[in-house]
């Protein structure tokens, strides 16, 4: 009997000595410590043992026992260590690694032309009005000086919903609409960035959608001088300080007198080239003199209030600005197109 326990004792000392893992450990506890095992199978035998046997058989079993059961604990505590190591390694973060670049967008060059033309009324006192896309006849055309039928309406083809309701083809009805609510008392002094609509057909230079910004200015004592050395500040700034403005005389339905407006060409400093066409001047916006027909619908005393307004394409602004060659370009989203401008404040 004492043979066979020093024997189980090696078995048993030699299985936890290879044991691998947690589980295997597991395994020769239950196999020699449990209920079923051959330390308890011997200890079975006692019964037949002599009255001076007995307890120096039961001290030795006791002995193997514990022998075989401190080894599993020394064991399970070397094998729980490096089961925490070996995740810890798995799982190492290496701090010099470079970090995944985040994908950073840029905004629509549009986007940034109007922001910056914003800015640069902003900064002249200006606020900032909307208005609504889809347009009462009335704000759009019969406001600004352009009864039914009147020949004008033809310049800019529209998009009719209903016969009184259209698709706003211009800013302007920003402009009768915000004159309004000041109900006839000054200053309005604002600009009204947006989208509009009209009924072309699409090529390098026309959209049937694209945008504009309106400006206008009523108050007492506004004069034509006002509104020439305000396109100037904004023509130098959006361009350059070079670059000179001319005005030529126009004609719109809600302006008196209306004038086009020209900026020197920025590729021959004036002198004449492809791109302005041999004349040495780009036009770049429509402008005039608020009509009294315009100020007295909207409920300003044509006497007492003057104004002045304009109107411009933040697309061509933009292709002048940085020689875009067709306006598609803007509304195609070809990201090769727009990521040259990531860089672009
Ligand atoms: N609304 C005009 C257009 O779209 C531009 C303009 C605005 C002209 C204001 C004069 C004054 O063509």
């Amino acid at each position: 009997m004492q043979e066979r326990l020093q024997e189980l004792k090696q078995e048993a000392l030699q299985k936890v000595e290879v044991a691998l893992d947690l589980k295997q450990l597991n395994e020769v506890r239950v196999a020699y410590l449990g209920k079923k095992g051959p330390i308890t199978e011997v200890l079975r035998g006692m019964g037949t043992l002599s009255a001076e046997e007995r307890p120096i058989m039961g001290a030795l079993a006791n002995e193997v026992r514990e022998a075989i059961s401190t080894a599993i604990q020394e064991k399970q505590d070397i094998l729980e260590k490096e089961a925490v190591a070996k995740k810890l390694a798995s799982e190492t973060i290496d701090v010099t690694l470079p970090g995944r670049p985040v994908k950073v967008g840029g905004a629509h060059p549009l986007t940034k032309v109007i922001e910056e033309i914003e800015d640069l009324f902003i900064g002249m006192g200006y606020t900032i009005a909307e208005g609504p896309e889809v347009e009462r006849d009335y704000y759009n055309f019969e406001a600004l000086n352009l009864p039914k039928g009147h020949p004008a309406r033809d310049m800019q083809d529209s998009f009719y919903i209903t016969d009184e309701i259209l698709l706003r083809t211009h800013t302007s009805p920003v402009q009768a609409r915000t004159m309004e609510k000041h109900e006839g008392k000054g200053p309005v002094k604002i600009i009204c960035p947006g989208k509009v609509y009209r009924r072309d057909n699409d090529d390098a230079t026309h959209s049937h959608q694209f945008t504009q910004i309106e400006g206008l200015v009523v108050d007492k004592n506004i004069r034509m001088s006002d509104l020439k050395g305000t396109l100037e500040v904004f023509a130098k700034k959006m361009f350059g300080d070079e670059r000179e403005i001319r005005l030529r005389p126009s004609f719109f339905p809600f302006t008196e007198p209306s004038v086009e407006v020209d900026v020197s060409c920025g590729m021959c400093g004036g002198n004449g080239c492809s791109i302005c066409k041999g004349t040495g001047w780009i036009e770049i916006l429509g402008a005039g003199m608020v009509h009294p027909n315009v100020l007295e619908m909207a409920g300003f005393d044509s006497k007492v209030y003057t104004g002045f307004a304009f109107g411009m394409g933040p697309e061509r602004i933009a292709m002048l600005k940085y020689g875009i060659d067709d306006i598609r370009h803007f509304y195609t989203n070809d990201v090769r197109f727009l990521q040259q401008f990531k860089q672009v404040k």
